[in-house]
C-alpha cells in the first residue's frame, strides 16, 4: 500500500491528479532537488522552483549545462567503477529521479547490482519510493548524511549494503551544501572510514573559479531556497578530499571526465562550474 507521499509522487509521474504533498514539503521555498529536476527537464517542481532557475539563466545562460554535465558525468563513472568491480552503491543526496539513475545503469551492467539512495528532501524521497517500489535491491531513505552514522548504520543501509566489500559512495553535485560550519572534512572522513580497500568515491562540487558571475547565482539560489549553497575552490575542493586518491583524470570539469567520444562542438566543460572526479579511499 503506498503512503500519501508516495502516492503524490506516483500520480505526478503518471499525470493523474495530485492529492496531498509529501509530509515536509515546503513549497514556500525552492529546494535544491526540485530546482535541479526543473533544469533537468523533469516535472517535480513548482513555481518557487522555476522561478529561481528561470533567474539563474539571466546571471549565466549556460544553465542547466551544470546539471545536464553531472549527470552525464555520474552515468560514466558509475560504469567505471563497476568495470572495477564494484557491486554495492550508497547514492548521497541523489535527488529527485531522472533519466538514467544509479539504479538503472547499475543494474543494466549487473542485475545484481545494489543501490541505496540517500536524500534529505521528502519530495526527492518520495519519489524515489514510488519509482522503486518493490525492487529487491534498491532501498530509498530519508536521512541527513551530515550524520553518517544515521545514514550508515540504517537497518535498510545495513540489509543491502555490506561494507566488509568495496563499495562506491556517490556524492555527486551535493557537497556543496555541506556549509564549513557543518565540517564537510569530517563528513568526508567518516564515510572514508567504512570504505575498505577496492572501493571508490564519485564526488562533483560546484566552483566559480573560471566564471565569477556564479557567485551571482548561488546569492539568486540563496535567497529563495530552503538549501544553502556554498562554493569552494579547487584547491579548497581537493583539501576536502586529502584522504583520496584521483583515478586519471583526476578533479576536472564533468564533460572531461572520461567523456566517451568527442564533445560537441561548442561543448564548453567549464561552464558546468564544477569539479568532479573518482577517487580511491586512501588507506590509514
Ligand atoms: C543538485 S541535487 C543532485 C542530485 C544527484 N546527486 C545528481 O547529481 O544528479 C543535490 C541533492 O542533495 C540533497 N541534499 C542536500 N543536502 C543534503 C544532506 N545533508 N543530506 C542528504 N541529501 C542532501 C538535496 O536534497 C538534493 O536532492
Amino acid at each position: 500500500m503506498r503512503d500519501s507521499s508516495e502516492r503524490w509522487a506516483a500520480a505526478h509521474l503518471t499525470e493523474e491528479p495530485v492529492p496531498e504533498l509529501p509530509r515536509g514539503a515546503d513549497i514556500s521555498r525552492s529546494s535544491a532537488s526540485r530546482v535541479y529536476d526543473y533544469g533537468l527537464g523533469g516535472s517535480h517542481n513548482f513555481e518557487v522552483d522555476r522561478r529561481v532557475l528561470d533567474e539563474i539563466k539571466k546571471i549565466f545562460p549556460a544553465t542547466p549545462q551544470p546539471a545536464r554535465d553531472n549527470r552525464a558525468f555520474l552515468g560514466r563513472a558509475v560504469r567505471h567503477c563497476q568495470r572495477r568491480g564494484i557491486r554495492q552503491f550508497l547514492d548521497l543526496g541523489s535527488g529527485i529521479p531522472t533519466v538514467g539513475n544509479v539504479h538503472e545503469i547499475a543494474q543494466r551492467g549487473d542485475p545484481l547490482a545494489r543501490v541505496v539512495y540517500v536524500d534529505i528532501d521528502p519530495v526527492a524521497v518520495a519519489c524515489g519510493r514510488a519509482l522503486l517500489r518493490g525492487r529487491e535491491r534498491t532501498r530509498v531513505l530519508q536521512a541527513d548524511m551530515r550524520r553518517p552514522r544515521s545514514v550508515l548504520d540504517h537497518p535498510e543501509t545495513r540489509e543491502l549494503l555490506d561494507f566488509a566489500e568495496p563499495v562506491a559512495v556517490l556524492m555527486v553535485a551535493m557537497t556543496h551544501y555541506l556549509a564549513d560550519e557543518d565540517d564537510p572534512a569530517g563528513v568526508l572522513a567518516a564515510y572514508h572510514r567504512v570504505m575498505s580497500p577496492g572501493s571508490f568515491l564519485v564526488f562533483s562540487h560546484m566552483t566559480a573559479d573560471d566564471h565569477p558571475e556564479v557567485h551571482r547565482t548561488v546569492e539568486a539560489f540563496n535567497a529563495g531556497s530552503s538549501d544553502r549553497l556554498v562554493l569552494r575552490s579547487r584547491e579548497e575542493i581537493a583539501a576536502l578530499l586529502a584522504g583520496f586518491e584521483f583515478v586519471e583524470p583526476g578533479l576536472v570539469h564533468p564533460a572531461a571526465w572520461r567523456p566517451d567520444g568527442p564533445l560537441a562542438a561548442g561543448h564548453d566543460p567549464s561552464l558546468a562550474a564544477c569539479y568532479a572526479g573518482v577517487a580511491a579511499p586512501i588507506p590509514g
